[in-house]
């Protein structure tokens, strides 16, 4: 159990720029039926002029403005990103400096389980500080570190942002936070910053770092690690199962397997990875946003969020659905 706390309210920005798999087709040798059938993309969202720092921002603006919470009642901040256009402040300061905030804001790298580190991190908090409201946002522009000749990964990525707004409550809403982690011995999932050089060191290589990623190495960890925190919620959930989950998005046959292994229906698990792609970080609450707009995520919902990226890394937690 964790901090007395509900979430309050949730946001979504995506980019403008809608890529096809047909526009993907003009860029390296793949083809549509190849990414559909393998991955269940068909679009993904690609920043233009957007950035993952302003993306953020207002995808925070719009999470409080939902939640009815007012800036001056924020107390923490806690952003998840690998994408961030600034070194130094972290993207949660600055989201703290384009909305006028004061709080305690900082940002959290776990790559696609980030958002999950970060919810749960910020209901801790929550507790220890006495934070009576936290936001937490996770904005990625994956666009500007994937390697567009390379179709093995320019296929399954994404931009975009979400964000929810979390509150104190009578009751806990939040439960059963699983962080987990294991070392990546193979190089399965990274990208490496560029170097640069010192007075005293000179770099002869310099050239553009992108993400490089082991498919099939990540997708065992995927669905091995996905079904065990789904399970290992479940029997934490007790005579009280949740009803719904809502999985990061990385490819929908991951979901699928994971949904086929659980014994769960269709209907059970929220997927818009046709729409967004892999959005690193951002797919659970750009998806949560989703769900709860269209109405598949409903007060009284007992709902289980599942992610897992690189690290390697894993992550769950179980809410009880109040708005
Ligand atoms: O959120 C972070 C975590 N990331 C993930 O969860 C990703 C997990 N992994 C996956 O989703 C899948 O492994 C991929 C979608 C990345 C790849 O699917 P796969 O079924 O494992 O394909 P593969 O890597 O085994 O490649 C099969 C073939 C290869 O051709 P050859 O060597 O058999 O001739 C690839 O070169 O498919 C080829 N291929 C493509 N063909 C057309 C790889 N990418 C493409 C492409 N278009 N975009």
């Amino acid at each position: 159990m964790i901090a007395s706390v509900e979430i309050a309210g949730v946001s979504k920005v995506t980019p403008r720029r809608i890529v096809t798999n047909s526009d993907m087709e003009k860029l390296v040798d793949t083809s549509d039926e190849w990414i559909t059938k393998r991955t269940g993309i068909r679009t993904r969202r690609v920043v233009d002029k957007e950035t993952t720092v302003d993306m953020a921002a207002e995808a925070v603006k719009q999470a409080l403005k939902k939640a009815g919470v007012k800036r001056k009642d924020v107390g923490l901040i806690i952003g998840s990103t690998i994408t961030s256009e600034y070194v130094t402040p972290s993207m949660a300061d600055y989201v703290k400096k384009v909305l006028g905030i004061d709080a305690v804001a900082m940002d959290l790298s776990a790559g696609c389980s980030g958002f999950i580190y970060a919810l749960n991190t910020a209901a801790s908090l929550m507790d220890t500080l006495d934070i009576g409201c936290a936001v937490v946002v996770a904005s990625e522009a994956i666009s500007k570190y994937t390697d567009w000749t390379d179709r093995r990964t320019c296929v399954l990525f994404g931009d975009g942002a979400g964000a929810v707004v979390l509150r104190r409550s009578d009751t806990a809403c939040l439960h059963y936070p699983v962080m987990e982690g294991t070392a990546d011995k193979d190089d399965v999932l990274y990208a490496l910053r560029e170097k640069r050089p010192t007075p005293f060191s000179k770099v002869s290589d310099v050239k553009p770092e992108y993400i490089h990623m082991k498919g099939a190495d990540v997708f065992t960890y995927a669905v091995g690690v996905v079904e065990s925190v789904l399970k290992k919620l479940l029997q934490m959930c007790g005579d009280r199962p949740y009803n719904k989950i809502i999985p990061h998005q990385a490819n929908e046959k991951i979901i699928d397997y994971v949904i086929r292994k659980m014994d769960m229906r269709h209907e059970q698990c929220f997927i818009n990875i046709g729409e967004y792609a892999n959005t690193s970080s951002a797919t659970i609450p750009i998806a949560m946003y989703d769900a709860y707009e269209k109405g598949w995520l409903k007060k009284g919902d007992r709902i289980a969020l599942v992610g897992f990226g690189a690290g390697l890394s894993c992550g769950g937690v179980v809410i009880d659905w109040t708005i």
